[in-house]
């Protein structure tokens, strides 16, 4: 798939703030600072399109990007930052769910951890999560430019093992650095829009 343009739609926080749902949407969700904003950017090619942050916690809202006019990419805010009060907490909970609960036009999620670590008790929460509700996954195993490929070989069976990875879900090891895995999630991508 060819990435021809990408735009900025909104922000959200709840339903009442979505864009109206016509086109097919792509969700990525994952751990605060684990890559998914970056992972946006590299996939369309375009360096500032999210906002991206040393700061865990940077994108606190529900956003949207419009691409090639055909499909939207969402991020989601990251849960398990440790550092913020645990009202807000709840409500980044509540955010994730209720989007990914209900909306009509979610097509497939990326559900992104750091390949340099086991994935915590909230990724395999998460995990089993997309799993009840029957929706089209993938895992995508962000900042793989840190790991030798000796080290990734044994931090994917980590991986696999941890969350109990069904077969019908792949596991794609990405850097928003080098593009790695661009491609592959490009075509996962690809396929979910034309199921
Ligand atoms: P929140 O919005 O806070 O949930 O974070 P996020 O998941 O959107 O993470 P973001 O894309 O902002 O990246 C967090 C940090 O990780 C930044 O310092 C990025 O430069 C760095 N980072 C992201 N992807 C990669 C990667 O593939 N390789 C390396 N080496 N660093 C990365
Ligand atoms: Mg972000």
């Amino acid at each position: 798939m060819k990435i021809v343009a990408a735009e900025f739609l909104t922000s959200a926080v709840n339903p009442g703030g979505y864009p109206p749902g016509d086109l097919p949407e792509i969700a990525f969700v994952g751990r605060s600072n684990v890559g998914k904003s970056s992972l946006i950017n590299r996939l369309v090619n375009r360096k500032g399109l999210a906002r991206t942050s040393s700061t865990p916690g940077r994108t606190q809202l529900i956003n949207f990007f419009k691409i090639n006019d055909r499909f939207i990419m969402v991020d989601l805010p990251g849960y398990g930052y440790a550092r913020v009060p645990e009202e807000v907490k709840a409500r980044w909970g509540k955010m994730i769910e209720g989007y990914l609960k209900n909306r009509e036009n979610l097509r497939g999620v990326c559900l992104l951890l750091d390949c340099r670590h086991t994935p915590t008790a909230q990724d395999i929460q998460m995990y089993r999560w997309l799993q009840y509700y029957r929706l089209p996954a993938a895992v995508v195993a962000t900042k793989a430019d840190k790991l030798s490929n000796n080290q990734w070989a044994k931090q994917q069976s980590v991986i696999k093992k941890t969350l109990s990875l069904a077969p019908e879900h792949s596991l794609i090891a990405f850097s928003a650095e080098t593009g790695r895995g661009r491609d592959e999630l490009l075509d996962v991508i690809k396929d979910w829009l034309q199921a």
